[in-house]
């Protein structure tokens, strides 16, 4: 057993301390993923498929790892990407993530099921700012979503298109995981027996999804598990018209969140995407889905230097990320990297999550004998 933030120097310590905080079925719905959740494991074994092949004696005294996204300059080539219901990790929440990626002058995403409004995170920070778009049913809803992530000045719209429907998530099954979650008998013990959590959460204004309350009401304070959801409230018959003309609604930079095939990666290209998001959402839809870095050769040989590709998943260490890039990907993204540690301590937390990241990727930027991120090639690394 650990306490401390500052002992958490990686991801899995995080993890930990998060486990150690939150309510069961609220940690697992973050931690699990979907049927057997090989292809959650495989998203990070997948790096291992691979070797780094360093250079030495080049002088890495100064070095930069800056990178530019969907015309968003980061200061580090990786970001946080959006993930959903916040403010039921922690209280600080968006607010917490949005501060910390400033911090570190990265990226971060918010989702259309967050739970601060899309207008607050705007008035908080000039920072480069994703919102993750979920293409509903309620076309009504959909052109408020548009509207306010406008108004609110977020930089780059991601289109989710891994949801057609619910993926099936056995632990949150076996605990009942609900948003918000449900007073049974069971929750009611996993609460108590995780006090400071559970006074943090009743103490503070009610969670809700911010964007989505006074729409529906499995928006607001009716429990219901995030796969009803998607089956739900999304539109299944979602395809590459729509996808076309929310790109035209938008008119500023636009991402295909959650496509893993080299003709899908093509059809981005074809509708004027200005990135591709490589993910299959933490194995968390699709079980036996290939992993995000597996895939990633594939798509770079058909789409490199067409559009832009974020590699997203399963990264753990700055190697990974060095890895990705050493490929040809333009930066990486995150979600459970940056939540645990969200859950674990809140802006804190997760500020202490970008810094190990960044000392990771400095680190193995010096080792492999690189100062920009441009010298990393392909010929830097060998299949096993
Ligand atoms: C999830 C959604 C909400 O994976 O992104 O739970």
């Amino acid at each position: 057993m650990f306490r401390r933030l500052e002992d958490c120097y990686n991801v899995e310590m995080l993890r930990l301390l998060a486990k150690q905080r939150l309510p069961g079925p609220i940690f697992h719905y973050i931690d699990g993923a979907a049927d057997d959740e090989v292809t959650y494991r495989q998203n990070t074994s997948a790096f291992d498929a691979c070797d780094l092949v360093p250079n030495v004696l080049v002088g890495v005294d100064e070095v930069d790892m800056s990178t530019t996204v969907m015309g968003q300059k980061i200061d580090m080539p990786i970001f946080c990407s959006p993930t959903a219901l916040q403010r039921l990790f922690h209280n600080d929440g968006e607010r917490g993530v949005a501060r910390a990626a400033e911090k570190y002058g990265t990226m971060f995403g918010v989702s259309s099921l967050g739970t601060v409004s899309l207008a607050e995170i705007g008035a908080m920070t000039s920072g480069p700012k994703m919102f993750q778009f979920y293409y509903h049913k309620d076309k009504g809803l959909n052109q408020t979503l548009l509207e306010r992530a406008k108004a609110a000045n977020f930089d780059v719209l991601a289109l989710t298109v891994d949801t057609a429907t619910g993926g099936n998530r056995e632990r949150d099954l076996r605990t009942g995981f609900t948003s918000p979650p449900k007073l049974t008998l069971q929750s009611l013990l996993s609460f108590a027996i995780r006090p400071l959590w559970a006074y943090e959460y009743f103490r503070n204004e009610p969670m809700a999804m911010a964007e989505i309350q006074g729409h529906v009401k499995e928006g607001s304070n009716i429990a219901i598990s995030v796969g009803d959801y998607f089956s739900k409230m999304l539109d299944m018959n979602l395809d590459w018209d729509d996808a076309a003309k929310l790109k035209e609604d938008w008119g500023r930079p636009f991402c295909v969140k959650g496509l893993m095939s080299a003709e899908d990666a093509k059809r981005a290209v074809d509708i004027g995407a200005d990135a591709i998001m490589v993910s299959n959402h933490g194995g968390r839809q699709l079980d036996g889905s290939r992993a995000p870095f597996d895939q990633l050769k594939e798509i770079l040989d058909a789409v490199g230097g067409d559009i832009e590709v974020i590699m997203d998943g399963g990264i753990r260490r700055g190697t990974h990320v060095l890895k990705a890039m050493a490929l040809g990907a333009t930066a990486c993204s995150g979600g459970r990297m940056y939540l645990y540690a969200l859950a674990a301590a809140g802006q804190a937390g997760v500020e202490k999550a970008l810094g190990n990241m960044r000392t990771e990727i400095e680190r193995g930027m010096r080792l492999m004998g690189v100062t920009r991120l441009d010298q990393l090639s392909e010929d830097m690394l060998r299949w096993r």
